[in-house]
């Protein structure tokens, strides 16, 4: 997988996180959720959704180093009450296995570069603790001009 350019996908965050911020207005999270996040970029994502359970722990993973770089320094800043309770890994998602480990699985803009959806999702369901939630948005951009190998 080629790396990614935070700076360059953050110059469109207001637009790319508006699926996000309709999705997490129709969200209802407990306070004490496990959350992974596949594919989480920066990390804005994780972290919001760990803001939004009070003492819940969320672990974002991603498959470019330079976006793992960049949620670990946004991470940083953040009062040590949630730095506490997310962190972040380098991961390529279609090796992600877990077993019920997870009262929710969110991914945003990232299945549509994994080819195996049906691995994919299996195994998301192994992963997802009973009456889990998984929660995805995937756009649909086989059309467009760069695509990623
Ligand atoms: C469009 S960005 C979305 C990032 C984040 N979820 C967000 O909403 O801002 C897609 C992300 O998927 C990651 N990605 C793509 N293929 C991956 C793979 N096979 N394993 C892990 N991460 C992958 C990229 O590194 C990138 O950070």
């Amino acid at each position: 997988m080629a790396d990614w350019d935070p700076e360059l996908y953050n110059r469109f965050r207001r637009y790319r996180a508006e699926p996000v911020r309709h999705i997490l207005s129709r969200l209802q999270l407990g306070d004490d959720e496990k959350i992974i996040d596949l594919g989480c970029g920066s990390g804005e994502n994780t972290l919001e959704l760990a803001r939004r359970s009070k003492h819940g722990s969320a672990l974002g993973v991603d498959g470019s180093p330079a976006m793992i770089e960049a949620a670990r320094k946004l991470l940083d800043a953040e009062p040590a009450e949630l730095r506490r309770r997310v962190s972040f890994e380098l991961l390529n998602v279609p090796e992600f296995r877990a077993d019920r480990a997870y009262s929710l699985i969110f991914s945003n803009a990232t299945f549509q570069w994994i080819p195996d959806h049906r691995a994919l999702f299996a195994a998301c369901f192994e992963a997802l603790r009973p009456g889990g939630k998984i929660v995805v948005q995937m756009p649909a951009n086989e059309t467009e001009t760069a695509k990623m190998e």
